[in-house]
């Protein structure tokens, strides 16, 4: 920290946080995509908790404290919009729920909230438990084949549950194209994100057309789903509460469009790179693996349901372990459209801020032996003093993540319902390992090798 910043007389007179200078964005870039896990650990390791990247003509202010990642997320949210950051991945997912700012998100938030409250989620959880059935009985069918890498099972599973829930249909058949199409725009976000003179998506660079094709694939889709849910007029699901807004002239019809890609995208791809790391991990832990298989014996056979949640306790806090080692949002950005001041350095305005979730989750001031795969850190009587914010896969404050409890309690009764029948085991050497692309979220380096076995089959036994 700088010296005795409370004798300064205005924040103008404060320090920018230390750290390194780039002569254009472009070196920075240039630096930062090569990994850039590995280029922010190094930041803070070398600049401290708060630092500060100089290139022309904006600064970046990189924090990684819970109390830092409160002042913007929570106390100073109105100094700290998403501004700049995301405003080029607009162009992918217009002005849903993730991006919009202002009257317009806190329109669409209240619209939206009712759906993924706790309460309203009970109507929600028989899509899962449905989808995790389909995914077991697909997994059941792979017993014995040679290691296959688990994480485009995962999405299809993910993606299966997000459609059955948010469109209220079962949309298998055109899930891989979708999920090709998502995969393309996220490409194309990481490239515009990261690369300041990138075109405009009009223009017919290689990776634009591919963007443009995966737009005209997703919203041809998402059209698609939208007509034959009011087809089937009379079903919850969540299109279904939000079309009820349309037709009062309360949402338009093309901010429905932008909503329903937020959530397939924001609610598809978390959730299931959440669960391929679980089952690695759990591969890895065979001890916490044999206490989420108890739990799940406990149902006797019953696929999970909303009233199972609270008895997995176990598999619940395997989750929370998993999202702290591994988030698939390893981090967020703000811009700072106010002067300020965070631990007594000069945040201007204009800055671009990023807070490294990762980092804090892994901070040995709050997490002990940070490293190791312990479910039981989430326990009550070991949580009770730890920082509220230390953990923070979700995001905080009023931008939290909307879908919390859903990927939660989708992820609880995924892992239990294949610990019902089934183990997944990583392939021998194989690491698990996250790894960020363009700076898109934390995925599985590599993919994750996985068999599948019957439970109770030892290891080397014919399948
Ligand atoms: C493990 C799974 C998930 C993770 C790790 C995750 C993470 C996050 C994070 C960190 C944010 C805040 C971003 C920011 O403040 O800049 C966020 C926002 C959001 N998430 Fe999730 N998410 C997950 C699952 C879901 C699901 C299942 C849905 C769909 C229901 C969803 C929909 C959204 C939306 C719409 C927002 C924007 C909320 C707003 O700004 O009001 N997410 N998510």
């Amino acid at each position: 920290m700088p010296s005795d910043p409370s004798s300064r007389t205005s924040s103008a007179d404060l320090e920018l946080p230390p750290g390194p200078s780039y002569p254009t964005p472009f070196h920075y870039f240039r630096e930062l995509r090569k990994d850039p896990l590995a280029y922010y650990r190094s930041l803070v390791e070398e600049y401290g908790a708060i630092a500060c990247v100089k290139m022309w003509p904006r600064r970046q202010i990189v924090t990684s404290l819970p109390h830092q990642h409160r002042h913007v997320l929570i106390d100073q949210i109105d100094r700290y919009p998403k501004g700049i950051t995301f405003a080029r991945r607009k162009d992918i997912g217009g002005e849903g729920l993730f991006f919009s700012e202002g009257e317009l998100w806190k329109r669409q938030r209240r619209s939206m909230m009712p759906s993924f409250r706790k309460s309203a989620l009970v109507e929600l959880v028989p899509h899962m438990t449905d989808g995790a059935v389909a995914f077991l009985g697909r997994m059941e069918k792979r017993v014995g084949e040679p290691a296959f890498n688990i994480a485009p099972e995962m999405a299809k599973l993910a993606m299966d549950i997000a459609c059955r829930a948010f469109f209220g249909c079962d949309i298998l058949d055109r899930a891989q194209s979708l999920h090709e199409a998502l995969w393309a725009s996220s490409q194309y976000t990481g490239h515009v994100s990261t690369n300041p003179l990138a075109p405009p998506i009009w223009f017919p660079t290689k990776l634009n057309r591919q963007a443009r094709r995966a737009l005209q694939t997703m919203y041809g889709a998402i059209d698609e789903l939208i007509a034959e849910n009011r087809e089937r007029a009379g079903e919850d699901n969540v299109l279904a509460r939000l079309n009820a807004f349309v037709e009062d002239g309360q949402m338009s019809e093309r901010q429905l469009r932008y909503e329903m890609w937020t959530l397939l995208n924001a609610g598809h791809e978390t959730t299931a790179t959440t669960l391929a790391f679980a089952f690695s991990l759990l591969s890895e832990n065979p001890t916490a693996r044999e206490r989420v298989e108890e739990e799940a014996d406990a149902l006797h056979g019953r696929p999970p349901s909303y009233a199972d949640l609270e008895s997995l306790a176990h598999t619940n806090r395997v989750v929370r372990e998993t999202l702290r080692l591994f988030p698939p949002a390893w981090g967020t950005g703000r811009e700072c459209i106010e002067d300020d001041v965070i631990d007594g350095y000069r945040i201007p305005a204009g800055s671009i801020m990023t807070l490294l979730l990762f980092v804090t989750q892994k901070d040995p001031e709050f997490w002990e032996d940070p490293e190791r795969f312990d479910p039981d850190r989430f326990l009550p009587e070991r949580s009770a003093d730890r920082h509220e914010e230390a953990w923070c896969p979700f995001g905080l404050g009023g931008r939290r993540c909307i879908g919390e409890d859903f990927a939660m309690m989708e992820a609880t009764i995924a892992l239990a319902a294949v610990a019902q029948r089934l183990e997944l085991r990583l392939a021998p050497g194989a690491k698990v390992e996250g790894q960020v692309y363009g700076i898109g979220p934390m995925r599985p380096a590599a993919g994750l090798p996985m068999t599948v076995h019957r439970r109770g089959e030892r290891a080397g036994d014919a399948p």
